[in-house]
């Protein structure tokens, strides 16, 4: 029998990056549902927040502090901002090429509630599918496609691996280190910006071995999303282009974002989705994002895929205007780690990147430092396992796996989208959330496949965790 030295499940930049980093020697097997780009890295588009310089460090921890309030942990923080410099010189120096600007120098951008410009970008807008292509191009290790992981092998709180069903079968497979870099919950939602694939079911799945999420009412929405494109993965439209001049405005034109909060279009993400939420409720008037400060051959090199998606579905940019709404986006609540990825009280088992939760986002994440956490925590938690000594003899786990998908459920999963995204979503009233706590219940006491129970265990403790929250806090607003 084969035993690996890691699995990582996920083959987003935590789980990639974590792959990168461990020696060639080792025996690596990265776990994908199906393909390998059907995570959320390949659809970020902004690009990756790092100080620009050591001066800036202090500043890009206190910009990720007030943005994620008080539920930030200052010590992953900082250990975000200062590892992140070298996280990125790391990438950079092992081949991965940025955007620079016309004298050959890196070009940062800015983004919403960043004190300055930060952000570093590749392909334009395509920073997210250009980290992806590089990790895949650099991986060595062996990938496993089109794969559901249905079960963590645990016994005594150590895991000893995961069961897998791929085409057709059952299969277990071992590992001295187990690393879940699954993401987050998109699908959960009716409207959301994530990879097709990623459906919570992994946080689901640790809750059921005794393990714990944390900070799970605390889900992102990204304020600038074309929802009316088809397929469950709605249209991104990035910060960037906010950072470098659009504008939201209103029907009439009207820049309403200032009546809300002075920095207008550029406050946190979490201001300028609730105020459109709260603005289009009010007025009944549609919202758009507009490019009036852009000229056309500047906005196509610089957001060469927007460019071409919208012109794809009838928008000729930067011409025309675009209807917007908010859209879930990025999940800060996860599987509670220490700042290292390590869960406690577990042995073998970690948990990196936007499934992870080391209160490195708080209530808000700042914006584009998600690919920086996943290339930061990966390299902690693989260094960690490295000092780890801790011997154990494999045990084989022998048990048949449940029925993964059964007839109703896809009728299930469709009302839950709905009822999360109508009440447990950018604005929330706990009658509301109580009635759905309710439902969520009575969908898990009915004749349902594993998956979907693992999907409603994590919306269920999105739905507790955001009743148990008395006041608004960053991303969780509470109607009263
Ligand atoms: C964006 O490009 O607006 C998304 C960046 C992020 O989610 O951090």
């Amino acid at each position: 029998m084969k035993i690996y030295d890691a699995i990582i499940i996920g083959a987003g930049i935590a789980g990639l990056n974590a792959a990168a980093k461990f020696p060639k020697d080792k025996n690596v097997l990265v776990i994908c549902k199906d393909n390998s780009w059907d995570c959320n890295t390949f659809y970020a588009q902004g690009g990756v927040a790092v100080p620009y310089d050591e001066e800036d460090i202090p500043l890009h921890i206190e910009d990720t502090m007030t943005a994620g309030g008080s539920l930030c942990d200052r010590e992953a923080v900082e250990v975000l901002c200062r590892d992140g410099r070298v996280a990125v010189d790391d990438l950079i120096d092992r081949g991965f090429a940025f955007d620079k600007d016309d004298e050959g120098k890196l070009h940062y951008t800015k983004e919403a509630a960043h004190s300055k410009n930060r952000i570093l970008h590749a392909g334009g807008d395509a920073t997210g599918r250009c980290m992806h292509h590089f990790l895949m191009r650099e991986n060595i290790h062996g990938l496993l496609y089109n794969s559901t992981v249905t079960d963590l092998l645990l016994e005594d709180d150590v895991c000893h691996g995961v069961r897998v069903y791929h085409k057709g079968e059952f299969r277990n497979y071992y590992a001295k280190a187990t690393i879940i870099a699954s993401g987050g919950v998109g699908s959960i939602y009716k409207y959301h910006t994530n990879a097709r694939t990623i459906s919570g079911e992994m946080q689901g799945l640790v809750l059921e071995k005794g393990c714990k999420l944390r900070d799970m009412e605390m889900m992102q929405f990204h304020p600038t999303v074309f929802i009316h494109n088809m397929g469950a993965r709605k249209q991104l439209l990035t910060e960037a282009l906010r950072g470098e001049g659009a504008w939201i405005v209103d029907d009439d034109g009207k820049r309403f974002l200032f009546e809300y909060d002075k920095r207008g279009p550029l406050s946190p993400r979490n201001i300028v989705s609730s105020s459109i939420f709260d603005w289009k409720k009010r007025t009944g008037l549609q919202t758009y994002l507009t490019f009036q400060n852009f000229e056309e051959r500047f906005f196509q090199r610089r957001f060469p895929t927007i460019h071409s998606t919208m012109k794809d579905l009838g928008f000729r940019l930067p011409f025309d205007e675009v209807p917007i709404s908010p859209a879930f986006h990025y999940a800060m609540g996860g599987i509670e780690t220490d700042i290292n990825g390590k869960l406690p009280n577990m042995q073998n088992l970690y948990a990196i990147g936007e499934v992870a939760n080391t209160r490195v986002h708080g209530a808000n994440r700042l914006a584009s430092n998600s690919l920086l956490e996943g290339l930061v925590f990966s390299k902690r938690a693989v260094e960690e396992i490295a000092k780890q000594n801790f011997n154990f003899e494999i045990k084989i786990f022998t048990e048949e796996e449940e029925v993964l998908v059964k007839e109703g459920d896809k009728a299930i999963k469709n009302e839950l989208r709905e009822l999360m995204w109508e009440n447990a979503g950018i604005m929330r009233e706990v009658s509301k959330l109580e009635l759905t706590l309710k439902r969520i219940n009575e969908m898990l006491s009915g004749d349902i496949g594993k998956l979907l129970r693992l999907r409603l265990k994590t919306s269920r403790n999105i739905v507790e965790s955001a009743i148990y929250r008395k006041e608004s806090l960053g991303a969780h607003y509470l109607i009263k």
